[in-house]
């Protein structure tokens, strides 16, 4: 695995964690960020010693304070092979890692902080916890899946509020939104996700990925063809035992 500088990717006792790491910048997504991270995903997803993964922030403060301002709306670097980097499908690939993801979130989870979060499983949250999707209020939607995968997490309506008005909200409200599926002190975060991750890794990685296929991919089916994918997923699983 390449050396990198803007996330930390460890592995430990079949655990993957995936560490966003530009602290000084409350772990402000960038350019670098991306690519980094889309080589960490590609590297879970064809893992087999990966049984579940673990993202979190570094520091005190963040998870991810949204897209670096720094670099925002200003044209990437006419170089095409940077062009081809940053039209890397990185929320596409995300999306498809079978394997269960959780997400520890502590501090500011803003914009792409979100979406991050969205793209994995578990959410869970320490009390400090904020969240908001400042995009509209910037000029631009979301643009790493938020406005498709917020209201599939929270529903419709309370999708359209966080977008559209881009107010801020706190762990508790988050947890009542369905955002996540936890709070936890801060100093529980961390233990609270590996609890988690230790009873999942424990399950053959082929139900999980079903079960995650199943539910994921069955929200955007009718019932009847839910109900399918579920029943062949099902006869998959057993034909792969006999
Ligand atoms: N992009 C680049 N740098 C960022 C950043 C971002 N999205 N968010 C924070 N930083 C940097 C700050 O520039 C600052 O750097 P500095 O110490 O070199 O000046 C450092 O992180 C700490 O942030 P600061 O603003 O000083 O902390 P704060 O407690 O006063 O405010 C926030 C925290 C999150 C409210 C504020 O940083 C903020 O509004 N950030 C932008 C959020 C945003 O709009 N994201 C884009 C979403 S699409």
């Amino acid at each position: 695995m390449a050396n990198f500088e803007v996330i930390i990717y460890e592995k430990k006792d079949d655990i993957g964690y995936v560490t966003l790491n530009r602290p000084q910048a409350l772990n402000a997504y960038n350019l670098q960020m991306r690519d980094e991270l889309y080589q960490v995903l590609a590297a879970i997803k064809d893992d087999p010693e990966v049984k579940v993964a673990i993202f979190k922030g570094a520091g005190e403060r963040a998870f991810c304070a949204g897209a670096d301002l720094t670099e925002f709306l200003t044209a990437p670097s006419p170089t095409i092979a940077r062009q081809a980097r940053w039209q890397r499908d990185v929320w596409g690939l995300f999306l498809s890692i079978p394997q269960p993801l959780i997400a520890a979130l502590h501090g500011y989870v803003l914009g792409d902080g979100i979406e991050i979060a969205l793209c994995c499983d578990i959410r869970v949250a320490s009390e400090d916890a904020q969240f908001g999707a400042p995009e509209t209020g910037l000029g631009i939607i979301p643009a790493a899946g938020g406005s498709q995968t917020l209201p599939r997490v929270a529903g419709r309506a309370q999708a359209l509020e966080i977008l559209l008005t881009g107010r801020w909200i706190k762990a508790e409200e988050a947890h009542r939104l369905k955002l996540v599926n936890q709070v936890v002190s801060r100093g529980d975060l961390l233990p609270t996700a590996e609890r988690l991750a230790n009873k999942i890794k424990g399950y053959d990685p082929l139900a999980l990925s079903y079960a995650k296929k199943a539910i994921t991919r069955g929200l955007d089916l009718s019932l009847e063809r839910g109900l399918e994918l579920e029943a062949r997923l099902g006869e998959y699983l057993l034909a792969s035992r006999t």
